[in-house]
């Protein structure tokens, strides 16, 4: 969604909140704002459109001071106009915040605001935080800070700067991720640890209902409702600068689908048990008899990550026999799931912030389910809120369209789903033998990445359709929604997945000589039967783009591309499979001139109902 980033230290301000806004792009891009103390007051910089703009405006009409906080914006409440960017600021323009999340009451709190006279200047709903904050000014803005949230419904990250009280930040939250930077003389506050990382990897994540005070020298951290200092632990930061830039790659995305090798081999790293054909994860914090004790199991997540949910719903049916199912996190909390103390919950989410996926952890908290985490960035509100979980460590993921935290989080479940199949009945060989082909995938993907020309040339072939069918079966299912999904996030072709034998039920209709068909065709267990479905396809003119692992008699004359992948066991199919389709839609995204890292309308973590 939004990002948040702000300074106070000795240096000049501006650039280095310019450079952090660049590197929170990513998560919401239709304008952005800084606010600077410039000695007098409080100076406002805005644009809408990209950090680009913004950049221009900062240079033809610097603004100077060492204090000042700045958000990139990704609109909810009011278009993505400059007006509506924030800074929004109080009316005497002595307060200014930045603010992520929604505030559920604003129309009730501003229209309270004016009738006591306070005048608006945009459609948003931070707006009112401004006007609130000044309401309650009495010389101290955290004071008033922590007065205004007592009134405020909804979620927040924000950053708080005034003229009145001009040597601090005052950040808070409820709901939406914030952490502050710990210098040598200089602090930092910011909603990702992106924005900062160039400048310290000391931090310390706040928690819902924290309130920072940020000065120069020094910073408390003080509870909204007994307004009491409190004390937080401080987190380093084991990321590189390096791995949240582009590295030479022409996109964040490219370079992530490149990385696959590598980060697949992290999230296995250390954990498998080649001999004993099981994983060891120790950030389950469960015991083999908690692990017995489980009844049946809920995951749930959004996305590309209720895809990699898909997958181990099939694994841990298959391997570990017990019963799975799988919710959509938006949909869990509006049912009346059943989920009791004999139930896990399985939570995947790469940013650890989706509001769905959290609430819907709550939920199944509350219900008395144990919940643990399949996450990748550390320290995220999933990973400190679940009972347990397992890192997925895929690196910082950019790219809006999830590509490595896909392969590494069903690598993830895969080494869960080997500790609970061990601890019941699968055997010691069957485990050793998913062991053995965990341990190709890293080397298999490079073999795909070294054959993306072939794949590049394909995508010249389909860069003007207009429709995708994207067709699979067991295992492959969930790899023709996630193929589905990155086409058209990236490229806005429409594109549908659907298992391949209900095809016959529906979408057949569509097919013509214009539609191209890709199927995930490996030689699998329903091989046989996915090559009844391209014959079906083939007979009514359809245009087939098939995934396959082997010269495969059988299709013979009805391909009319096709792109190997190496061999694996069933589950490990869908691994394989995406990374193809990921470069598949890469390509064609890129050569019908679509903003692939940035696409239209989306934000790479979704702190928002
Ligand atoms: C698609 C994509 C989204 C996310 C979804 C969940 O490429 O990135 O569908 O998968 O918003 O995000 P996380 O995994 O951060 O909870």
């Amino acid at each position: 969604m939004c990002g948040i980033v702000g300074y106070v230290g000795a240096r000049v301000a501006t650039p280095l909140l310019v450079e952090g806004l660049k590197r929170l792009e990513y998560r919401g891009y239709d304008s952005a704002g800084i606010a600077v103390m410039n000695g007098k007051g409080v100076e406002t910089r805005k644009a809408a459109g990209k950090i680009s703009q913004l950049e221009s405006v900062v240079l033809s009409s610097p603004v100077h001071g060492t204090l000042g906080i700045a958000h990139t914006r990704w609109a909810t409440h009011g278009a993505p106009t400059t007006c509506n960017a924030h800074p929004h600021h109080s009316c005497d323009d002595a307060i200014a915040v930045v603010h992520n999340g929604i505030i559920e009451n604003a129309s009730t709190l501003r229209k309270l605001l004016e009738d006591r006279g306070h005048e608006f200047r945009s459609e948003t709903d931070t707006e009112v935080l401004a006007h609130l904050i000044e309401e309650h000014f009495d010389g101290s803005l955290e004071t008033a800070v922590i007065d205004a949230l007592r009134h405020v419904e909804g979620t927040y990250g924000i950053a708080v700067v005034s003229s009145r009280d001009p040597n601090k930040i005052v950040a808070a939250r409820k709901g939406s991720p914030l952490l502050i930077g710990l210098g040598d003389g200089e602090h930092f506050v910011a909603s990702d640890v992106s924005a900062i990382l160039a400048h310290t990897r000391q931090v310390i994540y706040l928690d819902d209902g924290d309130v920072a005070v940020l000065c120069r020298d020094g910073y408390r951290i003080l509870d909204v409702n007994a307004a009491s200092q409190i004390d937080r632990q401080v987190s380093r930061i084991d990321w590189d600068l390096d791995m949240i830039e582009r590295g030479g790659f022409a996109h964040f995305m490219l370079k992530e689908i490149f990385e696959q090798p590598a980060s697949v081999e992290n999230t296995m790293r250390g954990r498998l048990l080649a001999e004993e054909g099981t994983a060891k994860l120790g950030g389950l914090n469960m015991t083999a008899d908690d692990l017995l004790h489980i009844e049946n199991i809920v995951i749930t997540a959004c996305g590309t990550s209720w895809h990699s949910a898909l997958i181990a719903e099939h694994m841990i049916e298959e391997c570990a026999r017990v019963p799975v199912e799988v919710e959509y996190a938006s949909e869990f909390r509006y049912r009346n799931p059943i989920v009791s103390d004999r139930t896990l919950c399985i939570v995947i989410s790469q940013s650890g912030e989706t509001a769905d996926t959290l609430a819907a952890m709550r939920e199944a908290q509350q219900r008395g389910a144990r919940a643990i985490g399949i996450v990748n960035v550390v320290g995220s509100t999933i990973a400190r809120e679940s009972d347990g979980g397992v890192y997925i460590h895929a690196g910082p993921e950019i790219g809006v369209a999830s590509t490595k935290a896909f392969t590494s989080q069903v690598m993830a479940l895969a080494m869960f789903t080997l500790k609970l199949a061990r601890l019941r009945s699968l055997s010691v060989l069957q485990g050793r033998n998913i062991v053995q082909a965990m341990h190709q995938l890293p080397q298999q993907i490079q073999q795909i990445l070294d054959g993306a020309p072939i794949i590049e040339r394909i995508a010249d072939e389909f860069k003007e359709a207009t429709n995708f069918l994207y067709l699979g079966r067991g295992y492959n299912f969930p790899a023709a929604l996630e193929g589905a999904l990155k086409l058209k996030e990236i490229s806005y072709i429409h594109a549908e997945g659907y298992p391949a034998a209900e095809m016959k039920h529906g979408p057949i209709a569509l097919i013509d000589e214009n539609m191209p068909v890709v199927f995930i065709a490996p030689h699998d267990s329903v091989f046989d039967k996915i090559c009844s479905n391209i014959q079906e396809v083939k007979a009514r003119g359809g245009r087939v783009i098939a995934l396959t692992s082997r010269d495969e008699p059988a299709l013979a004359g009805l391909l009319d591309y096709e792109i190997r992948i190496p061999e694996t066991i069933d589950m490990f199919t869908p691994v394989l499979a995406s990374v193809p389709l990921q470069l598949l839609a890469y390509y064609i995204a890129v050569k019908r001139g679509a903003n692939v890292d940035q696409p239209r309308n989306l934000a790479k973590s979704v702190t928002v109902e």
